[in-house]
């Protein structure tokens, strides 16, 4: 029996993994975060109280869990420790609950002028990121220039750093003088001033995970952002700049395969997307306005209102490859509770040709014509159910056909935000 469990994405994020983890969390003892940064927005409600996690992992709100955030996760420190404050606020009790790897580079406020700058030079067709400088800290972190959070307690060697990549950056700041993000002076004085916090939260997490797996202790794996945005598996370059994917928790944790046990994918019943890049189920009609608004599709990290379109069996069954997923969460099936008829998409046409086998490149996403296959809805509230034996047939039949479809097991359905809307199967 694996006891562990890792829960990935397999859309374009927002698929809903923020309840998902707080649901199976409560059976586990360690919640990790393994990449990605505050592009996050995981939300978790309890009773009448929302959390909207961005950095700390979901399974905080369980007072008796132990969060990691791994070496793999750009952390902005200004930004967690803001995150930290509100969580106090709302009388959740972390102390002593919450580590963070020293070797995660860290999102500096001159990442987040570069994400503004680097967008802007993309001229008519930007990423549409979430500017919260997560591509810009991936990029110093690949190319060795990044800030670690271990190098923050040594002023020599952050000062160094810092003079390094003032220099490097001279040309594309010249031209932001005044504008306090890219005052290294001011960022080494902030960063200085977070020592005494992050101190007592420092911790090598890839030898913390085997010494509480060795002890028997049950880890889940969170991820963040979904398998299509996944740096080299997802629809780049409109992607994330982190693997999003399985790959992303070994190497941001540190850990071995044989450490991340059940792989469940959580998939919402329908798509959506924030941001720019290929999505070929859109819907831009009045369907896929019903599906914003029935699911309050806006994101939570930046309000903006998602693009909405039919589940997507070819790009379902190239996140569950990818991933390796066993089982899968299905989420907010409810939203679906009105629809006369439900569309799946089940192979894409493209220049005439059909193809079942999700192609790699953006120019080509945009000529797919979608093939679909209609199921009857099921017009049920299916928000009280508990039982999948209780869900109406057509639910049934459409749920099954989906894990049939990608030869994973149904873990879990959703049927609203609250907790008990959950069907354990
Ligand atoms: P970045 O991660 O901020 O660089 O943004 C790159 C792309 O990923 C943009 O299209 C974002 O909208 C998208 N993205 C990043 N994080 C999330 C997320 O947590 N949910 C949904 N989309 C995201």
């Amino acid at each position: 029996m694996k006891s562990n469990i890792a829960v990935v994405g397999l859309q374009w994020g927002d698929e809903g993994k923020g309840k998902v983890v707080d649901l199976l969390a409560a059976d586990m003892d360690v919640i990790a975060r393994c990449q990605g940064g505050a592009n996050a927005g995981h939300t978790v409600i309890v009773g009448d109280k929302k959390y909207i996690l961005h950095l700390i992992p979901s399974g905080v709100v369980h007072p008796d869990k132990i969060c990691y955030i791994g070496n793999g996760v750009v952390l902005d420190p200004f930004g967690l420790l803001e995150e930290l404050e509100w969580l106090k606020k709302e009388s959740v009790h972390f102390e002593g609950r919450i580590f963070v790897s020293s070797s995660a580079n860290l999102v500096l406020p001159y990442h987040k002028l570069l994400d503004e700058i680097y967008e802007e030079r993309r001229g008519g067709s930007p990423l549409g990121t979430t500017l919260r400088g997560i591509g810009p800290a991936y990029r110093d972190k690949v190319a060795r220039c990044g800030i670690r959070l271990v190098d923050i307690y040594d002023d020599k060697i952050l000062r160094e750093k810092l003079e390094h990549i003032k220099t490097l950056r001279a040309d594309i700041f010249a031209s932001h003088q005044g504008d306090a993000r890219c005052d290294y002076d001011s960022v080494f004085e902030r960063v200085c001033s977070i020592r005494e916090a992050f101190a007592p939260m420092l911790t090598n997490v890839s030898s913390e995970m085997y010494r509480l797996n060795g002890e028997g202790k049950k880890i889940l794996f969170e991820g963040a952002q979904g398998a299509l945005l996944d740096v080299d598996n997802g629809t780049y370059p409109y992607a994330t700049s982190s693997n999003t994917t399985v790959g992303g928790i070994l190497t941001g944790l540190g850990i071995g395969p044989r450490m991340v046990g059940t792989v469940i994918g959580v998939v919402k019943a329908y798509c959506t997307r924030v941001g720019a890049g290929p999505f070929p189920t859109e819907l831009t009609d009045k369907t896929g306005e019903i599906l914003r608004e029935k699911g309050g599709e806006y994101g939570a990290t930046t309000g903006r209102p998602r693009r909405t379109g039919w589940l997507d069996l070819v790009a379902l069954q190239h996140a569950c490859r990818i991933n390796g997923v066993e089982q899968f969460a299905i989420t907010k099936l409810d939203v679906l509770d009105t629809f006369e008829t439900i569309k799946i998409c089940m192979s894409y046409k493209i220049d005439g040709k059909l193809v079942d086998i999700f192609p790699v490149d953006p120019a080509t996403l945009d000529k797919v014509e979608p093939i679909y296959r209609e199921f009857p809805g099921w017009k049920t509230d299916t928000s009280s159910i508990t039982r999948f034996g209780h869900l109406p047939n057509e639910a049934q039949n459409y749920l099954r056909f989906i894990a049939d479809e990608t030869g994973t097991e149904i873990k879990l359905v959703s049927t609203g935000a609250a907790r008990a809307e959950t069907i354990l199967v």
